[in-house]
């Protein structure tokens, strides 16, 4: 199965992500959790990376193109994938037919604006393994540290209120013709966003059995 999960930012693509990939032994593959951790390295093109993101802009197609390319060519995505937030622009989904990927569903997430902004004010992420919670939607069983690796819980850079804004702007401009690129192609389903993860998760796991 090849999947690919379009929404907001903050609709739930990576929270979602993670479920379903255990649900069909998959990897999830997120564009945004793989520049964040060339950041932390410190490589080259992390650092490219890094005003973009802090800006709430979108990096530039060719590196992410190029990520994408190198991910997609490992071993443990023979038998399918996830792909969360990529592609993000036209420009990326003509890349990956051009790959010659053939994708089976595209699951979009559909999340209204003003329930955006209180689901990023509320995300805390682990600063050492990257997971994510919400201080009242999906709380770490461990307080203020990690339930997987005891690390520290921090909001992310993006996650500021004007950012957000930007975010969902560049969102509205530039990826959400994604919707009519894949609606043409007969593989997008929309799923609303639900209050409850495992509303969404439901809705989502059914959409990929029709
Ligand atoms: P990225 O990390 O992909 O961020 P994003 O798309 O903005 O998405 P988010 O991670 O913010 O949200 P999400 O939809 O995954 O929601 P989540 O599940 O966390 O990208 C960051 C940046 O990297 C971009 O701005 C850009 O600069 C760059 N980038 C990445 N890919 C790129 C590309 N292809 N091209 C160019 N640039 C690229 O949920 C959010 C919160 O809500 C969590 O706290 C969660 O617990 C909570 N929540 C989730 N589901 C629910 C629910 N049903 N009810 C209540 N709360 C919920």
């Amino acid at each position: 199965m090849k999947l690919i999960l379009l929404g907001a930012p903050g609709a739930g693509k990576g929270t979602q992500a993670e479920i379903i990939c255990e649900h069909l032994n998959i990897p999830a593959i997120s564009t945004g959790n793989i520049i964040r951790e060339a950041l932390k390295n410190g490589t080259e093109m992390g650092l490219k990376a890094k005003s973009y993101m802090d800006e709430g802009k979108l990096v530039p197609d060719e590196v992410v193109i190029g990520i994408i390319k190198e991910r997609l060519a490992k071993n443990d995505c023979q038998n399918g994938f996830i792909l969360d937030g990529f592609p993000r622009t036209v420009p990326q989904a003509e890349a990956l037919d051009e790959m010659g990927i053939i994708i089976d569903k595209v699951i979009d997430i559909e999340v209204a604006d003003e329930k955006i902004e209180k689901r990023l004010s509320g995300r805390r992420v682990c600063e050492v393994c990257g997971a994510s919670y919400h201080i009242d939607y999906k709380p770490s069983p461990n307080g203020d540290k990690c339930g997987k690796c005891d690390g520290n819980l921090i909001i992310r850079k993006d996650d500021k209120p004007e950012t957000i804004r930007e975010r969902l702007q560049v969102y509205h401009e530039q990826t959400e013709p994604l919707k009519d690129y894949y609606s043409k192609t007969g593989k997008l389903v929309i799923v609303e966003g639900q209050e409850e993860v495992a509303d969404t998760t439901k809705l989502t796991l059914a959409a990929l059995e029709a």
